[in-house]
């Protein structure tokens, strides 16, 4: 490959295998994440789709793959030079310090910034996230499960990462909350962010997203417009899709 890769605004995986308890269970994944749209990523339990966010954002060291962005390799690099270089990720389950305040949570997120970006980083995440400006002094563990979610995103977003890989965003949460964060996930891809969504209720990611893929056994499967996936059940449906989204909660 002589092209420059991983310029105009994709962040590219290519070729990732991971493996995890000395087996392999991601292999040879190639996927784009584009700026300023959302990516949907399905497929069944046990899939890898924790596995290559946690790759990703360099928790996990990928056997083989890249991940460029703008040109740069950021594969097997360590976490805060992943996050420093514009790439946050939220894993799935991740946990507030719950005996910490909000404001502290927001400051830990802050700590490698300047005083300056740890600023306006506060300023835009409290302006995307209006309810956890009234509960600034609550400590973590009072937080309904929406808020808890808000101030996980709200702590990816601080560093005004350029991507954002959100590993289960529903997770947990009552229907009226995930209706809450589907607009504030389109703002964030409105923003310029590239945003890749991994969702258990498919129709809810699918109504957010350009393009899909459908990760399975480790591999992917489907890639495509997001709208042919909607129009294709069989697909889903064989990748164990559906049970779970029969309760979809509406988008808009
Ligand atoms: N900590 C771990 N140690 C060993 N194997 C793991 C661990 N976590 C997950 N796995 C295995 O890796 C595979 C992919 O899991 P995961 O990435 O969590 O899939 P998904 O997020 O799509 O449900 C599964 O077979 C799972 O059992
Ligand atoms: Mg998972």
């Amino acid at each position: 490959m002589s092209e420059p890769v991983g310029g105009n605004g994709v962040l590219e995986l290519r070729g990732l295998t991971v493996a995890r308890g000395g087996r392999t269970v991601v292999r040879d994944v190639s996927l784009d994440i584009p700026a300023a749209d959302v990516t949907a990523l399905l497929g069944p339990n046990g899939a890898g789709k924790s596995t290559l966010v946690l790759a990703v954002g360099g928790v996990l060291r990928p056997l083989a793959g890249s991940v460029r962005k703008d040109g740069r390799d950021l594969a097997r690099q360590r976490p805060d030079l992943i996050r420093r270089a514009g790439v946050a990720i939220v894993p799935e389950g991740r946990r507030l310090l719950p005996d910490l305040t909000v404001e502290d949570n927001i400051k830990v997120a802050a700590y490698s910034l300047s005083t300056e970006a740890a600023k306006s980083g506060r300023g835009r995440v409290l302006e995307l996230f209006p309810e956890l400006s009234r509960r600034l002094s609550a400590p973590a563990r009072a937080l309904s499960g929406g808020e808890q979610q808000m101030l996980v995103l709200a702590q990816a977003l601080i560093s005004s990462p350029r991507y954002l890989l959100i590993d289960e965003l529903s997770l947990g949460l009552a229907p009226v909350v995930i209706n809450r964060l589907v607009p504030t996930i389109r703002a964030v891809a409105a923003d310029g962010i590239g945003v890749l969504l991994i969702e258990q209720f498919a129709a809810l990611a699918l109504g957010l997203a350009t393009r899909a893929y459908i990760l399975e056994g480790g591999q992917i499967r489907f890639s495509g417009a997001a709208s042919e996936l909607r129009d294709k059940p069989d697909l889903l449906r064989s990748a164990y899709l559906l049970r779970g989204s029969e309760e979809t909660p509406a988008v808009e």
